[in-house]
């Protein structure tokens, strides 16, 4: 599903260089729920930018279903984000002037994808993770809860591959993240969908089916 060898990624600002990764080689098969645990700053959201596409590795090699993505170029890169990848992030980005419908319905929207099929899939969506009757609020109207669950949704709503989550429980209480990794994990497996979540939360990383802990821009286990 997704494998990557050696991979590095520095940054260099003026005359400071941060090598944020320093030789990740994983292999993620497909339906896996891997958790990425590690202290702040030792690469995380580095790592699961890159696994999204999102970033180009500096060296090394990333295979995402036997696509090369470290030798694509950027036209080729969207089109595989907007087809194969789902993201969560902590602070949701939702847009403040669509509807939650439209916000669930956008990664569609921006490949022209919209049909009565996929206005049917976000209601199935919207109705799964309990928001039915919100889907014509804006996301200012929503509780933090509500906009997370949201953001979930959308991120499933072209059936992607692999959801990337990034902190999705960041700045939810104890219950509401129990209540959105369990919302994630259950909807990933009805769909059958590889997940990869960054977490700061025992809790969270306790449902994974694996853990991958990093340390200083290695994987220490
Ligand atoms: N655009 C950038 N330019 C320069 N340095 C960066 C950049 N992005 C990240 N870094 C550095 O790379 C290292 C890894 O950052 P990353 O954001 O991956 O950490 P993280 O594990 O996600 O941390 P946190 O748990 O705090 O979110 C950090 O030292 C960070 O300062
Ligand atoms: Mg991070």
């Amino acid at each position: 599903m997704l494998e990557t060898r050696d991979l590095h990624k520095s940054y260099q600002t003026g005359e400071a260089r941060v090598d944020a990764l320093r030789g990740i080689t994983l292999k993620i098969l497909p339906g896996e729920i891997i958790a990425i645990t590690g202290p702040s700053g030792c690469g995380k959201s580095t790592l699961l930018h890159i696994l999204g596409a999102l970033d180009t590795p500096s060296s090394g090699q990333i295979y995402l279903e036997g696509h090369p993505l470290h030798s694509l170029d950027d036209d080729k890169l969207t089109a595989l984000r907007r087809l194969k990848l789902g993201f969560v992030f902590q602070f949701f980005h939702l847009l403040p002037t669509l509807t939650v419908e439209e916000n669930v319905l956008l990664p569609l929207l921006l490949s022209g994808r919209v049909n009565a099929a996929a206005r049917e899939r976000a209601h199935n969506l919207l109705t799964s993770v309990s928001l039915a009757d919100r889907s014509h609020h804006r996301p200012h109207q929503l509780s933090g809860g509500q906009l997370q669950r949201a953001a979930i949704a959308r991120a499933l709503i072209h059936q992607p591959s692999i959801l990337l989550a990034d902190e999705p429980t960041g700045n939810l209480d104890s219950a509401s993240s129990t209540a959105v990794i369990d919302l994630i994990t259950s909807l990933a497996r009805q769909e059958k969908t590889t997940v990869v979540i960054v977490t700061h939360s025992e809790k969270v990383a306790a449902a994974a089916s694996r853990r991958i802990s990093l340390v200083d821009g290695r994987i220490q286990s």
